[in-house]
């Protein structure tokens, strides 16, 4: 692996490992840009199967979080962290403490946070080794309030763009995906008059969520080809592929799910069939806006209100991608790529 090659493919700065081989740990981060401020992102701890599969992985999530904290109008540039090793060890204080240890030695350029298997005990570990760490227990607590309340506003944004008004009442939103974020979406989606399709795996929640509001309830298969308005992925990633654009019926997707697009192509071939898709990183920054809040000491008021914003960036995607006729995932990449040069330029000038 030519790994200074890939560092410059897409712009990053910096790709740090750390091994603790005594307490089974193997860990690395990547910082993508840090034009904007310093680089955050989440710890991913999961079994790649190779080194390399891990380094691709962590380089791709720390671009991403450049592009979701520009878009936002975060001053925060993009990081990740991935820990390689099987998620479910109960020898977690060695491996996370040493993980705090890697976060340390870059003295604040990388804030870490949770992120698929890891939770807020293990962030407790890291933040014996570094004050570089966000999501504690009493602070800003469980982001997923706020990333349903900005995926909500990123839904009527692309309501207004598609049906000239961003009102949800009566329109028809398949959720794929009810656990932390679907199910505060269902609720706001409910409030305001939604029609309410859902699936989940876990079939017990599924039936509690359903029974709630009032849903109709389909198996994890059945809900690409449900007719509805909407299509809310809020599951997993790679769920707009080349199997379910076949049999999708809506005229929208826009939903929290990280990765959504199997590939870019996808984006294009979704604009193709006439389908407005929220860009993933955009609609769903409402998780990174509620660590930024931690980070500035914001009242939670506050940062709802910066979520809600989440609407006039969306719009401001779709402009783009009207006037230079792409298809809104390429648009959103241009914007962010747009403010992070601009505000490098801000930078050049001595203060
Ligand atoms: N939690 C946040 O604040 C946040 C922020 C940004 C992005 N996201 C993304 O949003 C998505 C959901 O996050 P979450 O925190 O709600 O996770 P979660 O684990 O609480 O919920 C996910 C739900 O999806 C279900 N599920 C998984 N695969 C499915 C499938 N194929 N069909 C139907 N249901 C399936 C699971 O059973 C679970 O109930 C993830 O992609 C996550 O990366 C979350």
């Amino acid at each position: 692996m030519e790994i200074f090659e890939r560092l410059a493919e897409d712009g990053h700065e910096q790709l740090a490992f750390w091994s603790e081989p005594d307490v089974g740990y193997r860990g690395i981060i990547a910082i993508h840009d840090t034009s904007l401020g310093p680089a955050l992102g989440g710890i991913r701890f999961w079994n790649y199967r190779s080194e390399g599969e891990a380094v691709t992985d962590v380089l791709r999530l720390a671009e991403g979080m450049s592009y979701k904290a520009a878009i936002a109008g975060l001053n925060l540039g993009g990081g990740k962290s991935v820990i390689i090793g099987d998620n479910r060890t109960r020898h977690r204080e060695l491996i996370f403490r040493s993980h705090g240890r890697l976060v340390e030695s870059l003295g604040g350029r990388y804030i870490a946070a949770e992120d698929v298997g890891t939770t807020v005990n293990d962030m407790e570990f890291v933040r014996m080794e570094t004050e570089w760490v966000t999501g504690l227990r009493d602070r800003s607590g469980d982001p997923s309030p706020v990333t349903a309340y900005g995926t909500y506003h990123g839904m009527r944004a692309c309501a207004r763009i598609r049906y000239g008004d961003p009102s949800l009442a009566g329109k028809h939103v398949a959720v794929q995906g009810v656990g932390n974020v679907g199910s505060h979406l269902c609720t706001l989606l409910a409030e305001e008059g939604a029609r309410l399709t859902i699936t989940d795996l876990d079939e017990e929640r599924a039936e509690r969520v359903a029974r709630e509001f009032g849903a109709e309830r389909v198996g994890p298969q059945e809900i690409y080809g449900i007719r509805a308005d909407i299509f809310a992925p809020c599951a997993l990633g790679s769920v707009l592929n080349d199997r379910t654009l076949a049999v999708l019926d809506v005229d929208i997707v826009a939903g929290a799910a990280n990765n959504q697009l199997a590939t870019p192509r996808h984006g294009d071939e979704l604009q193709r069939r006439g389908i407005l898709y929220a860009p993933d990183y955009v609609i769903n920054a409402g998780g990174m806006i509620n660590v930024y809040g931690e980070l500035h000491d914001w009242s939670a008021a506050r940062a709802r209100r910066k979520a809600a914003e989440i609407f006039t960036a969306l719009l401001q995607v779709f402009e783009l991608a009207e006037e230079e006729g792409v298809a809104p995932a390429v648009a959103a990449g241009r914007v962010a790529r747009e403010r992070v040069r601009q505000v490098r330029h801000l930078q050049r000038s001595w203060v």
